[in-house]
C-alpha cells in the first residue's frame, strides 16, 4: 500500500477502508510515514470528514496502538469522565471526590493542557508533593479503598494518538469530529471504565464552536462507546465564557475546593452536581436524577466531598497545608467605565494567556 493513494483518495472526498486506516495508524506508531504526509491526511480528514464507519475504524486502529488498563481487580463499576477541553475547567478535580463520596469508582488517567485548554494533572501538581505516577497495583487499590485515583495518562496508552494530536496542534486540524471523536474515545476506552461521562464544551472557548457539530460529536462518540459495550453519556456546555471565576493552576484549585464546600460559583456546582447524578445513576448507585442531584448538594454541604478530597490528596502525597500556604500572586480588578451588561467573552483569547504565561513560567515553547 502506498501512503499518498490514502491521501488522494481522501483529498477526492472517499472513504478510506478499514486495511488502510490500519496502515495508517500503525504507520504512525512506527514512524514509517513521514510527517508531511501525515500531515497532508489529516488536512485532507478536516476538508473532507469521515462517515461513522470510518471513525470507529480509526478509533479501533488508535485504541491497538498501545495497552488496555485492565480494572478487574477494581470491585464493582467504574466511573470515568472526559472533557473536549475547556478554560477555566477544573471539572474533575471537584467531580471526581464528589462521586467517590457517593459511592462511585472513580478511576481516572489524565492528561496535559492542550492549546489553550488546561490539563488536571497540571493543576493537581499546583499541590506540593501531590504524585501522579501511581503504579498499577497502587492505583487499583486506592480506587477500591477510597473510590477515587487518578493518575497521569501512561505513554502505552494510544501512543498514535500522541503522536497524531501534536501534529494536528501545529497543523490547524484539531477541530475536525472524526480526528476528535476517535481521539478521546480510543483513551476512554484504553482507561478500562465501564460507564463514561462526556463533557462536550461548545463556544469561544471551546474547539467546537458551534452547537449542531457539538451535537454531531457526542453522538458519535456515545455510538463509538456503545459499540464497545459502554454506557456513555454526553453533555453539551457552555464554553462562551470560561467555567467559573477562576483560570490558571493554582487559582482553580482553590475554586474546585470551595465549590466542594459548597462555596464555589453557581454555573461550576451546577455542573458538577449534573454529571455527578448521572455518573452515579448509570454506575446502579440512585434510581434517578434527582435523587442522586439532591445527593449530590447534600455531599458539597455536609463536608462529605471535602473530606473526600482531603483524603485523595492525601492518598496521592499532597500536602494541602503547603498549598494553603503559598502566595497567590497579586490580582487587579478592572472597572467598565460605563454602566452595560457583559454580553459576551473573548474566552479563547483568556485561554491562550493562560497558555502563555505557565508555558512562560515553566520555561515551554509552543511550536508557531
Ligand atoms: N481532547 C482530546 O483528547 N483529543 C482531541 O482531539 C481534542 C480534545
Amino acid at each position: 500500500m502506498r501512503f499518498i493513494e490514502l491521501i488522494e483518495k481522501k483529498r477526492d472526498g472517499h472513504r478510506l477502508n478499514q486495511a488502510e486506516i490500519t496502515f495508517f495508524i500503525e504507520g504512525t506508531t512506527k514512524g514509517t510515514i513521514p510527517e508531511y504526509q501525515l500531515s497532508a491526511l489529516l488536512m485532507a480528514i478536516y476538508f473532507q470528514g469521515m462517515d461513522e464507519e470510518e471513525s470507529f475504524h480509526l478509533t479501533k486502529a488508535i485504541l491497538e496502538s498501545g495497552s488496555v488498563i485492565d480494572l478487574s481487580a477494581i470491585d464493582g463499576i467504574k466511573v470515568d469522565k472526559h472533557s473536549t477541553g475547556g478554560v477555566g475547567d477544573k471539572t474533575t478535580l471537584a467531580l471526581a471526590p464528589l462521586v467517590a463520596s457517593m459511592g462511585a469508582k472513580m478511576a481516572k488517567l489524565s492528561g496535559r493542557g492542550l492549546g489553550h485548554t488546561g490539563g488536571t494533572l497540571d493543576k493537581l501538581e499546583s499541590i506540593p508533593g501531590f504524585n501522579i505516577a501511581l503504579s498499577e497495583t497502587a492505583f487499583n487499590q486506592q480506587v477500591n479503598t477510597l473510590g477515587v485515583a487518578l493518575a497521569g495518562q501512561t505513554s502505552d496508552i494510544a501512543p498514535a494518538d500522541k503522536l497524531l494530536y501534536a501534529l494536528r496542534d501545529v497543523t490547524g486540524t484539531v477541530p475536525s469530529i472524526p480526528l476528535i471523536a476517535s481521539s478521546i474515545m480510543s483513551k476512554k476506552l484504553a482507561s478500562g471504565a465501564d460507564v463514561i461521562v462526556l463533557d462536550v464544551k461548545v463556544g469561544d472557548g471551546a474547539f467546537m464552536k458551534d452547537i449542531e457539530e457539538a451535537r454531531k460529536l457526542s453522538h458519535l462518540m456515545i455510538r463509538i462507546g456503545e459499540q464497545y459495550g459502554k454506557k456513555v453519556s454526553a453533555f453539551l456546555t457552555n464554553m462562551s465564557e470560561p467555567l467559573g471565576f477562576a483560570i490558571g493552576n493554582r487559582l482553580e484549585v482553590i475554586e474546585a475546593i470551595q465549590t466542594l464546600k459548597n462555596q464555589g460559583p453557581e454555573d461550576f456546582t451546577n455542573l458538577v452536581i449534573e454529571l455527578a447524578a448521572v455518573l452515579t445513576v448509570k454506575a446502579g448507585l440512585f434510581k434517578d436524577v434527582n435523587a442522586a442531584k439532591k445527593e449530590a448538594l447534600n455531599h458539597l454541604k455536609n463536608g462529605l466531598a471535602y473530606q473526600k478530597f482531603e483524603a485523595f490528596v492525601a492518598a496521592q502525597e499532597g500536602d494541602l497545608n503547603a498549598f494553603d500556604a503559598l502566595e497567590v500572586g497579586a490580582s487587579t480588578a478592572i472597572y467598565a467605565d460605563q454602566d452595560g451588561v457583559v454580553s459576551q467573552m473573548a474566552t479563547l483569547e483568556l485561554g491562550l494567556r493562560s497558555d502563555a504565561s505557565r508555558r512562560r513560567s515553566t520555561n515551554q515553547r509552543r511550536p508557531d
